[in-house]
């Protein structure tokens, strides 16, 4: 099956102190339907930056982005934005929600600057809300909430325009124990039963067991060795494979 997204043989640089630092180097991957992907690393390993490049916030200086098999850099801008629109949604560690929103006018927003009408999404939006356990918070406002709703209310934001792939930045680093291992296993089901996929940055090794497949980004580079392979990943591998990592 054709992956819904692919990086091949990416860079960045950036210009530090007159230098120019290789931020990520030759990093090549991809993520397929269905599937529950883990990236770990040291903090400024380039793990956020390889996140921008596949979502198009920011370019890469080489290499190539493809989604569901279109190189981005081919593509007009507008073609470019549509097509991440509709394939790919965006979670972060800090929520993003607008405060005057309600949960249920947060999640059709991006419906909204699409140019659709969210109302029509009504029912479609609260089905999915029913999915996350918080189809009763539709009418709250992001105040009123857990940071785990808040959480959740944010990654149906980012799955309601029907996108197959979800990138999640340290989406429980925010949260309580609690809270973050229920957002993990509302990821899992997203996989399992909507057939969405899930590509999860996270420094928590409890989250990476999670995936179907974590790998470790080093200094710029994937390694190429451990890669860890589901279902059911022991937390005790991952903590080894961070510790032959020097991580
Ligand atoms: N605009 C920029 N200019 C210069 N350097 C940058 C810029 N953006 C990021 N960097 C550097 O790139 C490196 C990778 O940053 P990145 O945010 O991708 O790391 P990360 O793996 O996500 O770290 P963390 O786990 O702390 O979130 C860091 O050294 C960072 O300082
Ligand atoms: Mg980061």
């Amino acid at each position: 099956m054709e992956p819904i997204v692919t990086a091949e043989g990416l860079f960045k640089f950036h210009a530090r102190d007159g230098q120019k630092l290789a931020i990520l180097r030759d990093v090549s991957f991809e993520v397929g339907p269905a599937e529950f992907v883990c990236i770990m690393g040291p903090s400024g390993s380039g793990k956020s930056t390889l996140l921008h490049m596949l979502s198009g916030l920011d370019e890469p200086s080489a290499g190539l982005v493809k989604v569901r098999g279109k190189d981005m850099a081919q593509l007009s801008e507008e073609a470019r934005t549509l097509e991440r629109r509709a394939s790919i949604g965006y979670v972060f560690q800090f929520f993003n929600l607008l405060p005057n929103l309600t949960v249920m006018e947060n999640v059709g927003l991006p419906l909204a600057i699409a140019g659709g009408r969210p109302e029509a999404h009504h029912g479609e939006i609260l089905a999915l809300l029913d999915k996350l356990g918080i189809a009763s918070k539709a009418g709250s406002f992001p105040h009123q909430l857990s940071g785990g709703e808040m959480q959740r209310t944010s990654i149906a934001r980012a799955l309601a325009g029907g996108q197959p792939l979800l990138l999640c930045d340290e989406p429980t680093g925010n949260l309580s124990q609690k809270a973050g291992l229920e957002v993990m296993q509302i990821l899992r089901k997203l996989v399992d039963d909507d057939k969405r996929a899930v590509l999860l940055v996270t420094h928590n090794p409890r989250d990476a067991a999670f995936a179907d497949r974590v790998a470790f980004l080093v200094d710029g580079l994937l390694a190429a060795e451990p890669v860890l392979r589901g279902p059911d990943i022991p937390v005790e591998n991952v903590h080894a494979a961070l510790a032959a990592l020097h991580i």
